[in-house]
């Protein structure tokens, strides 16, 4: 086998069961470093944050972003992962790629347990939590738009094999690793690591912060995927492409601060909704331009604690002692 010949789609002399030797090292390491981030959320005490949503430690405000962001978050792992599978996977013709997207569902599924375990945890209203897509506008919005990108790329005859069909296929992947995942799940992770730095219902912070971990590998997958796929389709990268994709992120903002708005009606842990216009435009710029696309809201970011380098390599300090912990958290017992 040359690996020279591998692709990441539309491959047609390399087959995909070949993993080595490797061309995509990127896609190995990525797969490595999520492996290293193994954890379950039943490992995360909850016993301070039973007893402080059972007390009225929470202001009414207070309590609002949590439900919203638990709302939100819930379903929307399970879309992440259902588009993996049902709408990536076929296409990538990579051995390589397809390990990593293998690790990715699977960390997918564990962050939807997260919310089945925050739910039973906490006796709240599972049918309010895990409907609330259906019922509160600003998360339908996200959640509609995300769909949509699925649905694409699931009907029938659809193929990577024509140059409509591979930007169709890019815009699915744009609109899942740098939008779902690189901007609609920001401002939720700034409202529940806000109110974990408020000492509020810590643990569910505690898994915000694991899933943040593995949220920042799986964008930095998308980036190198994204960008792997124009370099080697440089036709479907054209100006009119450009400018979609451009304005399907400026429409994304907009729905993240809409959002905001939602999960902060009057402000509350010293976060309003105005601040957030900020955050999403930062974040959104940062995005912009790993793809190769240009900056468009020249923002400083509101929430430096946030610590600008939470999606870079950088991050690994900060979560070093977990690490280390959850690297082999379980041993065979027979
Ligand atoms: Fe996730
Ligand atoms: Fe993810």
């Amino acid at each position: 086998m040359n690996t020279n010949q591998k692709r990441i789609v539309n491959c047609k002399s390399v087959d995909v069961n070949q993993l080595m030797p490797l061309k995509y090292h990127w896609a190995w390491e990525h797969y490595i470093n999520g492996c290293h981030n193994n954890w379950m959320p039943t490992e995360v005490p909850m016993q301070k944050d039973i007893e402080q949503w059972k007390s009225n430690f929470l202001t009414p405000d207070e309590r609002l972003v949590l439900m919203r962001n638990l709302g939100f978050f819930s379903t929307a792992e399970s879309l992440v992962g259902n588009n993996i599978v049902l709408a990536i996977f076929k296409f990538i013709t990579n051995a390589e790629a397809r390990q990593y997207l293998l690790r990715q569902a699977f960390e997918e599924a564990i962050h939807t347990h997260t919310f089945h375990y925050i739910v039973e945890s906490l006796s709240l209203n599972s049918h309010e939590v895990f409907n609330m897509y259906h019922e509160i506008n600003s998360i339908h919005k996200k959640d509609a738009f995300e769909m949509k990108l699925t649905e694409e790329m699931m009907q029938d005859g659809f193929s990577t094999s024509t140059t409509k069909g591979l930007q169709t296929f890019l815009k699915n992947l744009i609109g899942f690793y740098v939008i779902m995942e690189g901007i609609f799940f920001y401002s939720g992770f700034a409202m529940i690591l806000s109110l974990q730095r408020q000492n509020k219902m810590t643990g569910i912070g505690e898994q915000f912060q694991y899933i943040l971990r593995d949220e920042s590998i799986h964008l930095n997958f998308g980036i190198d995927l994204i960008n792997t796929l124009k370099e080697e389709n440089p036709e479907i990268w054209t100006v009119s492409f450009q400018k979609e994709m451009q304005d399907m992120i400026e429409e994304a903002v907009l729905l993240e601060i809409a959002y905001a708005e939602d999960c902060l009606p009057r402000g509350t842990l010293g976060l309003n909704a105005s601040l957030f216009h900020d955050y999403v435009g930062y974040i959104a710029d940062r995005r912009l331009e790993r793809i190769g696309l240009k900056k468009r809201y020249f923002k400083a970011s509101p929430f430096p604690w946030m610590s600008e380098c939470i999606d870079l390599e950088k991050e690994k300090n900060f979560f070093e002692t977990r690490v280390t912990q959850y690297q082999s958290s379980s041993a065979l017992v027979w």
